[in-house]
């Protein structure tokens, strides 16, 4: 039987142009996907856009357009980008279609049906780029205008009739909850925060506006229209069509991939939603931190955005998704530069690269691109037999960048195992030919494609299926190239800068 696994990224504001921290969190997602697909698993992997909302709604006046043509062709957009980034999703939703709109819905009324949701009054600072109201605590000012302390937004003071969500009730259970799930919130220091702040107290919750209408509106109550957190969020049941016949991902969620910026969002709000709906819980909601372009985060206001279409198109989309993973440590920041992708590249060309090269070279010298057959005494180097048992563990603790570091320690090794050997000066028929040696060394390297598979796809594909190898699971580490095969020999991998 497989074993199924639903992971998602965020869905992202078609507000403006992709920018490379959605491409971050969309790469690490397909990573994971990637990586529980080598596993044996049969993945779920959603993505899409989030589409409704005060935000979008002026968007889309700036540019005198209806807010559905203009949502049209911006998550177009997004849904090229995850194309260019090679993402292996599964499904791409977009909130204005009709499956959402009425899983929503269904969600309100059975929210309103056990009584977790009243009818009331609002009053509060709103930020629309936040999409989110603040206390009086939570802004300050600056230059004449009110902005929220932790986005720094602007943020005007609204009032509204108002639908309320029964969040305070869910204090003690949220608490209890993460007692009982102490890693369902990683890393540990995002984990927390959220505690930290439930502790707080948390106040019941806004879930209808009145001041705009572009939205899905309230069963019953046409005037207001569900915020757009709780819409957005449902956007995981929707497209898993938990609530439906013909359910196409399973539930819950095993892994919400999100930034630091919405956790509150994720890991409070969701969770309560669920419960107050007795809907099961997701597994895991791993909140990654910012990419940043020098020392600052990237951001429209700022100006400072890289375009990862650029970057794809100048350094090839593999180089991009190695280098996020390799240089974005496990939940912290990360910086981006050409400067530092460059330097990235060039230990990629100056270590796998360069192995493979110098082998397939004497491999094309000696026997005419066949995979070399071992000699009668010749005993399978332990060097081939790795143990997939700390990768695997590296990347089911999400610790991606320790997975690579462990891939190039072995890459490494190869390598000194190659010079130490020295092939190219052995003869024929002593105990260690160059037979076994170059035998050894193309399984090694074969092992290296199958564990980069998740992180550089396309690489490991075309090298992979130079060996003849047509599936790529964790496996094939165990399975040695049949000798005598027919190889190719592959083009320089990685280009030098
Ligand atoms: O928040 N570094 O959408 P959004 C790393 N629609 N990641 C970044 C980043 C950066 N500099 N900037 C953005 C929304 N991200 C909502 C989500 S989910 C039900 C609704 C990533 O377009 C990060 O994952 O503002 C962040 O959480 C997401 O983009 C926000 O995208
Ligand atoms: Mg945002």
């Amino acid at each position: 039987m497989t074993k199924n696994f639903f992971i998602t990224t965020p869905i992202y504001y078609p507000s403006g142009k992709p920018h490379m921290g959605h491409a971050y969190s969309s790469i690490l997602t397909d990573i994971i996907a990637r990586f529980k697909r080598l596993e044996g698993y049969e993945v779920f992997f959603l993505t899409g856009t989030d589409e409704h909302g005060l935000k979008i709604q002026k968007s889309a006046e700036k540019v005198n357009k209806n807010p559905i043509d203009f949502c049209n062709e911006v998550s177009e957009v997004f849904r090229n980008l995850s194309n260019q980034l090679n993402l292996s999703n599964s499904d791409f939703i977009r909130t204005t279609e009709d499956r959402h709109k009425k899983v929503v819905q269904q969600l309100w009324g059975i929210l309103s049906k056990k009584d977790q949701i009243y009818l009331s009054k609002y009053s509060g600072w709103y930020s629309i780029s936040d999409e989110a109201y603040y206390t009086e605590e939570e802004v300050f000012e600056e230059d004449g205008k009110k902005k929220s302390i932790t986005s720094g937004s602007e943020v005007e003071w609204m009032e509204e009739e108002s639908y309320f969500f029964k969040l305070s009730d869910f204090e003690k259970k949220l608490l209890s909850f993460y007692e009982k799930n102490p890693d369902f919130v990683q890393p540990e220091s995002r984990k927390n925060e959220v505690v930290s702040f439930i502790k707080q107290g948390l106040k019941d919750l806004s879930v209808s506006r009145t001041t705009f209408n572009w939205g899905i509106s309230v069963p019953g109550h046409k005037k207001h229209v569900i915020y757009v957190w709780l819409d957005a969020l449902v956007n995981y049941v929707s497209a898993s069509n938990y609530f439906n016949k013909d359910q196409q991902a399973p539930w819950p969620t095993d892994i919400h991939v999100i930034g630091k910026d919405i956790l509150r969002f994720h890991a409070v709000y969701w969770p309560a939603f669920l419960m107050a709906a007795d809907l099961p819980l997701p597994k895991k909601i791993f909140s990654h931190g910012w990419i940043l372009s020098g020392d600052e985060k990237m951001s429209k206001s700022k100006g400072n955005i890289l375009d990862p279409i650029e970057l794809i198109n100048e350094y090839g989309v593999d180089e991009i998704r190695y280098y996020l993973a390799k240089e974005v440590v496990f939940g912290l920041d990360g910086k981006i530069n050409k400067d530092n992708i460059e330097i990235c590249i060039n230990d990629l060309a100056n270590n796998i690269g360069n192995l493979t090269q110098r082998v397939f070279t004497l491999i094309e010298k000696y026997y005419d691109l066949k995979m070399p057959n071992t000699s009668d005494n010749y005993t399978k180097n332990s060097m081939t037999i790795i143990d997939s048992k700390n990768f695997v563990q590296y990347l089911r603790n999400l610790e991606i960048h320790n997975y690579i570091k462990e891939i190039n320690k072995y890459s490494s090794k190869i390598n000194k195992y190659v010079n130490d050997n020295e092939p190219w000066n052995r003869k024929l028929n002593s105990d260690t030919n160059i037979k076994n040696i170059l035998n050894t060394s193309i399984n090694s390297i074969k092992n290296i494609f199958i564990l980069l598979h998740p992180i550089m796809p396309k690489k490991s594909e075309y090298f992979l299926n130079l060996l003849g190898l047509k599936s790529f699971s964790i496996s094939n580490l165990k399975i040695d190239i049949p000798e005598e095969q027919k190889l190719s020999k592959p083009k320089i991998l990685f280009k030098k800068y």
